[in-house]
C-alpha cells in the first residue's frame, strides 16, 4: 500500500495564528514542498486575496508535476478564482454538522447539499479535480455525511475527504469513523487536528481503516494546535507500519527548518523527528549507549530524515562524551586533570547550566594552565538602531594581528553586528548561524542576558556562550567564540596532517 500525502502547509498551515506568507515565500515552501515529494500542494485559497491568488499562480507557473490544489467554498465565486489560478484541483469544502449549519451557516442540510453537488458539477464542468470535503464531519450525522459523498461522487468528484475540524477522535473512533466511509467509490483523505495532540495517531487509525491519502502540514502547524505533522506521520507510516509514501524522508529536517524560518513559527526542541532534541544525547548512561550503539537510545538513525546526533554537557553527562570531547580538541590529560575538568562541568550543571563547547574548552585550558588562543579579537562595535533607521553596524576585528574594518546592516542591531563580522571574518572561516537562543537570567530592565550560538562550520558545530547585561555584547562574544573555537580546532587540524605528512 501506498499512502498519498495531500500537503496544507500552505493553506491550514498558513491559518496559524500570526502567520502570513507573501507570494515569494508561498513559492519557495512549494518548492520544497515539491523536491520532497508530496502529492498534492494545497496552496492557498484563491478567493482569499489578491496576493493570495498571486502566490498560487506564481506555483502554477513552475509547472510542477505534483496536483497543485486550492481550497474552496461551494460558490461559484471561489471556484471561478481558483480557475483564475490555472490549479488543478480544488479542495471544495462544505461544513456537514448540525452545529455548524444552524449556527455558522444559518442552512439546512438539504441547502448545503445543493451547493456541494452544484459547485461539484461546475467544477468538473470547467476540468477542475474535486475533492469534496466534509468541515466537523467528525460531529456530524453519519447518514448524512454518507448521502452527500455519495451523491458527490455520483455527480463527479474525484476524491472525498472527511475533517476532525476540532480534533475530537480518538484513535479508536478514528478507526470505527474513516472505516463507514472508505468504501463509498472514491479514495478518502483523512484531516486531524491535533487539540488533543492525537492528529497523528487519529490519522494513522484512519489510514489503517482505509483511507488513502492523508492531509498534513510540515511541523504539524495550523490553526490553534495545528494539523497532523508531515514528518511524525510520514516516518511513523515508513518505520513503524512499513507504508510508503513518495516523499524523501532524508529531506524533513531541511523541510521542517525551511518552513520554521520562512513563518517564523519555531518548534519546541522535544518535537518528534525534527525536533533540535530529536537526536540530542544528555545523559551519561545515553551517551555512552548511542556511542556503544546507536540503536539503544535511538529509534531510528538522524541520518534518516537528514537529522544530526548531538552529545550535549549537562548535569547528567557521563565521562565518556566529556573524554571523547577532549581528545578531540587535541588534549591529552592525565586523570587528575580529566576529574577537576569533569567537577567543573557538574557543577555548573547543578547551577542550571548546560555546558558549551566553547566552555568546555576553557574550563580544559584553564586545568592545563593554557592560554587561551583567540586569533579573531573584537577592537571596535558600533550600533545604530531606532524606529526611523535601518540597523547597521560596524566592528573593527583584529584577526590574527591584522586590522579588519566592515559594515552591515541587519533586521535588527544583533543581526547588523552578526552580518558585519561575517563580512569581516568571510576570508578566513565561512560561518552559519544555525541556532540563536536569548534567555534573561535576572529578572527586571537590568536583567542579565544569557546568549548562546550555535554555528556551523562544514561538518563542524560549536555551541558557545556569553552573558552579559548588554544583548548585543553578548551575542557579538558569543558568536566570535565560536568563531574562535571552529578556527582553533581548523589550525590544529591542519597542523596535526602536517605533522603526519
Ligand atoms: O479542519 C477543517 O475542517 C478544514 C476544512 C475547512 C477543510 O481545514
Ligand atoms: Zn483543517
Amino acid at each position: 500500500m501506498n499512502v498519498r500525502i495531500f500537503d496544507t502547509t500552505l493553506r491550514d498551515g498558513e491559518q496559524t495564528p500570526g502567520v502570513s506568507l507573501t507570494p515569494d515565500e508561498k513559492l519557495r515552501i512549494a518548492l520544497k514542498l515539491d523536491e520532497l515529494g508530496v502529492d498534492v500542494i494545497e496552496a492557498g485559497s484563491a478567493i482569499t486575496s489578491p496576493g493570495e491568488r498571486e502566490g498560487i499562480k506564481k506555483v502554477v507557473s513552475e509547472g510542477l508535476s505534483k496536483e497543485i490544489c486550492s481550497f474552496t467554498r461551494a460558490l461559484q465565486v471561489d471556484i471561478d478564482a481558483a480557475l483564475d489560478c490555472g490549479v488543478d484541483s480544488i479542495h471544495l469544502v462544505v461544513p456537514t454538522s448540525d452545529l455548524h449549519l444552524e449556527h455558522k451557516l444559518s442552512k439546512t442540510r438539504e441547502e448545503v447539499k445543493q451547493m456541494a453537488l452544484e459547485s461539484t458539477q461546475y467544477a468538473i464542468d470547467h476540468g477542475l479535480l474535486v475533492e469534496l470535503s466534509a468541515e466537523d464531519s467528525t460531529r456530524s450525522d453519519m447518514s448524512f455525511l454518507k448521502e452527500i459523498f455519495t451523491e458527490g461522487i455520483q455527480t463527479g468528484a474525484q476524491r472525498i475527504c472527511a475533517c476532525d475540524t476540532v480534533g475530537m477522535l480518538t484513535p479508536e473512533k478514528s478507526q470505527e469513523f474513516y472505516g463507514q466511509l472508505s468504501d463509498l467509490g472514491a479514495p478518502l483523505s483523512v484531516h486531524c487536528h491535533n487539540d488533543f495532540g492525537l492528529a497523528v495517531a487519529n490519522s494513522l487509525s484512519g489510514l489503517k481503516a482505509g483511507a488513502s491519502q492523508a492531509h498534513v502540514t510540515v511541523n504539524g502547524i495550523g490553526e490553534r494546535a495545528g494539523n497532523a505533522s508531515l514528518e511524525e506521520l510520514v516516518v511513523a507510516l515508513h518505520s513503524l507500519y512499513e507504508v510508503d509514501t513518495n516523499v524523501d524522508i532524508s529531506m524533513l529536517y531541511d523541510v521542517s527548518k525551511t518552513v520554521a524560518r520562512i513563518t517564523g513559527v519555531y518548534l519546541q526542541p522535544n518535537k518528534a523527528i525534527v525536533g533540535e532534541n530529536a537526536f540530542a544525547h544528555e545523559s551519561g548512561i545515553h551517551a555512552d549507549g548511542v556511542m556503544k550503539k546507536a540503536e539503544t537510545y535511538e529509534p531510528i538513525t538522524p541520518e534518516l530524515v537528514g537529522h544530526k546526533r548531538r552529545f550535549v554537557m549537562g548535569k547528567h553527562v557521563g565521562s565518556h562524551i566529556i573524554k571523547q570531547k577532549i581528545k578531540e580538541m587535541g588534549f591529552r590529560v592525565d586523570e587528575g586533570q580529566f576529574n577537576q575538568i569533569f567537577q567543573r562541568i557538574k557543577s555548573l550543571g547543578d547551577m542550571g547550566k548546560c555546558v558549551t563547547d566553547v566552555d568546555l574548552q576553557a574550563i580544559a585550558d584553564d586545568v592545563m594552565g593554557i592560554m587561551a588562543e583567540k586569533p579573531v579579537e573584537l577592537e571596535e562595535l558600533t550600533i545604530v538602531s531606532g524606529n526611523k533607521v535601518i540597523p547597521t553596524a560596524s566592528v573593527k576585528l583584529k584577526i590574527d594581528n591584522i586590522e579588519k574594518l566592515e559594515a552591515g546592516v541587519g533586521v535588527g542591531p544583533v543581526d547588523a553586528a552578526i552580518v558585519a563580522i561575517k563580512k569581516s571574518t568571510a576570508d578566513v572561516v565561512d560561518i552559519e548561524l544555525e541556532e540563536y537562543h536569548v534567555d534573561a537570567i535576572t529578572g527586571g530592565p537590568d536583567a542579565l542576558i544569557d546568549v548562546v550560538v550555535r554555528l556551523r562550520h562544514g561538518e563542524q558545530v560549536v555551541t558557545a556562550r556569553s552573558t552579559q547585561p548588554d544583548i548585543i555584547n553578548a551575542s557579538v562574544e558569543a558568536y566570535l567564540s565560536g568563531i574562535n573555537k571552529i578556527l582553533i580546532d581548523k589550525r590544529m587540524k591542519i597542523s596535526k596532517n602536517e605533522l603526519n605528512d
